[in-house]
């Protein structure tokens, strides 16, 4: 018995293994991870010497390479989170995001499905339901209506995943989730890109008015809800995660200038997101009666925590602005570059 974590060297994926890793002592993961530039093998730097943890550096999009992995490790479970994950870099080229969000997905189902898989996770996001107005909730029902390329790309993989289920029977399960925050968050992301910016005494980038609005959840809490999901979920079903927890970006940055004791004349307004997603906001009642799952880390608590990581880890961002744990892991691995 051994679990398939694909992009576990991410930000969810590196947190959502430290907390498999806890509820499952006793069982091998693989982690199968291409290393693009979001990628960081540090992440899980505490598993290493771990016996029951495998790193294999490989692309979902490889076909022999997934079928192989698969077979070699006896995997019974599979969590793909490997995605193109950042809105601003689809808009700019979507072509990774079609390889890998659409193409991956469906390598990887295939492979599972040929192989006698008994459980994916399929982790997508509540982009694919579009944008709401100043009221509603995205529920497990609302229509599909993605708006960026990256939104498009992960509801093609969603839909590749429900047609397995319906067609092949495939005992595939989706979880759709509201905006994470907390450690290992690449700093492209707008709450590490305004710590990192504050500590570096940096101006604050805030798209259009700034009153956007994100309903914000613990990356521990996700991980959580996935790991809900692989335990209690049904097959073929889709379940909504998110942080009842909705904040304006503009009110976040003033909160993040505030507990970092800095000035909000640090912020700029800048040319808005195109095409940029109003407000998103999750009912995830079905993921609290059905899967016995709930919030479980406050927000306030939550992002001081997080703060107080970032500041605590300079020399994690310094590496990653500086690209050095690129050079190191292409030396490593070789890159397939982003
Ligand atoms: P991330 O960008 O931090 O990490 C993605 C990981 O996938 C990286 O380690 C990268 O190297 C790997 N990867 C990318 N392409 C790959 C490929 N072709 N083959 C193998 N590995 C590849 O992303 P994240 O924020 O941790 O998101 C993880 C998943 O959760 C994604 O599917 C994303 O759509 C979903 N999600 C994210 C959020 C959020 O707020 N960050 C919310 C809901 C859902
Ligand atoms: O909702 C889930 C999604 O949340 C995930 O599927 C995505 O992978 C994840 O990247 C995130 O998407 P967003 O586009 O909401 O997150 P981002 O951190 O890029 O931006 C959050 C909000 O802040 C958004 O309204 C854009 C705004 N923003 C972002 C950046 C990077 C700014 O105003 N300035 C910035 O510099």
């Amino acid at each position: 018995m051994a679990f398939l974590v694909t992009g576990g060297c991410g930000f969810i994926g590196s947190n959502f293994i430290r907390l498999l890793r806890e509820r499952e002592p006793s069982t091998r993961i693989v982690n199968l991870d291409a290393l693009t530039y979001a990628g960081n093998p540090a992440n899980l730097a505490d598993l290493e010497g771990d016996v029951l943890y495998h790193f294999v550096h490989g692309d979902i999009t490889d076909r022999s390479l997934v079928a192989r992995t698969l077979t070699d490790h006896s995997i019974e479970a599979v969590f793909h989170l490997a995605a193109e994950s950042h809105v601003d870099r689809s808009i700019l080229d979507s072509t990774p995001f079609i390889a890998t969000n659409v193409t991956g997905t469906q390598v990887l189902l295939d492979a599972s499905r040929a192989h006698g898989v008994k459980r994916f996770v399929h982790v997508s996001t509540d982009e694919v339901y579009g944008s709401l107005g100043a009221e509603g909730f995205f529920t497990e029902q609302t229509p599909l209506a993605p708006n960026s390329p990256y939104a498009a790309s992960k509801a093609g993989s969603d839909l590749l995943v429900r047609a397995s289920h319906h067609t092949h029977g495939f005992p595939a399960i989706i979880t759709r989730c509201s905006n994470n925050y907390g450690p290992y968050q690449f700093p492209e992301k707008l709450i590490p890109l305004v710590i990192s910016n504050i500590e570096a005494g940096l101006a604050i980038p805030v798209y259009g008015d700034g009153l956007q609005v994100r309903d914000w959840i613990h990356v521990q809490d996700h991980a959580a809800g996935i790991y809900a999901t692989y335990k209690h979920g049904v097959p073929g079903e889709v379940y909504n995660f998110g942080g009842r927890c909705e904040r304006a970006n503009i009110d976040l940055v003033k909160t993040l200038l505030q507990l970092m004791g800095r000035p909000e004349s640090l912020i700029r307004y800048v040319a808005d997101r195109p095409g940029h997603d109003r407000r998103y906001a999750i009912d995830c009642s079905k993921a609290e009666q059905e899967l016995g799952w709930q919030v479980r880390v406050d927000f306030s608590e939550g992002l001081a925590d997080t703060v107080r990581w970032y500041r605590a880890n300079t020399g994690w961002i310094e590496k990653i602005r500086s690209g050095e744990y690129r050079r190191y892991y292409q030396s490593q691995y070789g890159h397939r570059g982003v």
